[in-house]
């Protein structure tokens, strides 16, 4: 028999800090060079420990224009800005593709860059990564048919990146 009494909380409750992914938190996934960039924004995500290191996770369905971005340099960086200042930027940033606008300019958002890494100058906090691990998502895989029936009944799998986290900066 158990010495303690656990109680049930609220899993929001107890996750905290600037680097939350999910609910009402997203970040903007940019990834190019000086000459050219993308950014895309998610709100899948988290950070996580593998491999013995800290690492960022992210999902990106294979659809995404940043992903071709990730690919090419195997480094992102992931920016997390003000949800209230930026809320118009987050759908905008998450419905048009980079394939058919100059959204970092039409978001008249800055780039700087780490190490030329591109991250979103507007952001108070921002992790710089570098891939370790991707994989897309295989339907054979999945072990419940709702996740099929309510993601991916187009297809467009997710891939995951698992990526270690060089660099954390705070405005
Ligand atoms: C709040 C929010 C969260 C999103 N999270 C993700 C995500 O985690 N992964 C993903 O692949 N797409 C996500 N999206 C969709 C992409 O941001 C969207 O398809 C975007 O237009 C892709 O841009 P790109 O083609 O320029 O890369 C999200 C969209 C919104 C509005």
């Amino acid at each position: 028999m158990g010495l303690h009494v656990f109680q049930p909380v609220e899993l929001d409750d107890v996750l905290e800090g600037a680097f939350r992914f999910g609910g009402e938190t997203w970040a903007l996934l940019t990834a190019g060079n000086e000459n050219k960039a993308n950014t895309m924004t998610v709100s899948w995500g988290g950070i996580t420990y593998v491999w013995d290191k800290t690492c960022a996770i992210i999902y990106v369905r294979e659809s995404r224009y940043t992903k071709e971005f990730i690919d090419a340099e195997k480094k992102f960086s992931l920016s997390f800005l003000n949800h209230d200042e930026y809320r118009g930027l987050k759908k905008y940033l998450g419905s048009v593709s980079g394939r058919d606008e100059d959204k970092i300019a039409n978001a008249k958002l800055n780039l700087n860059f780490d190490d030329g890494i591109p991250f979103v100058d507007e952001a108070d906090n921002v992790l710089i990564c570098k891939v370790l691990y991707r994989q897309q998502m295989k339907e054979e895989c999945v072990t419940n048919g709702r996740v099929i029936a309510n993601f991916y009944d187009k297809g467009n799998y997710h891939w995951f990146y698992i990526a270690e986290i060089k660099k954390v900066m705070i405005r």
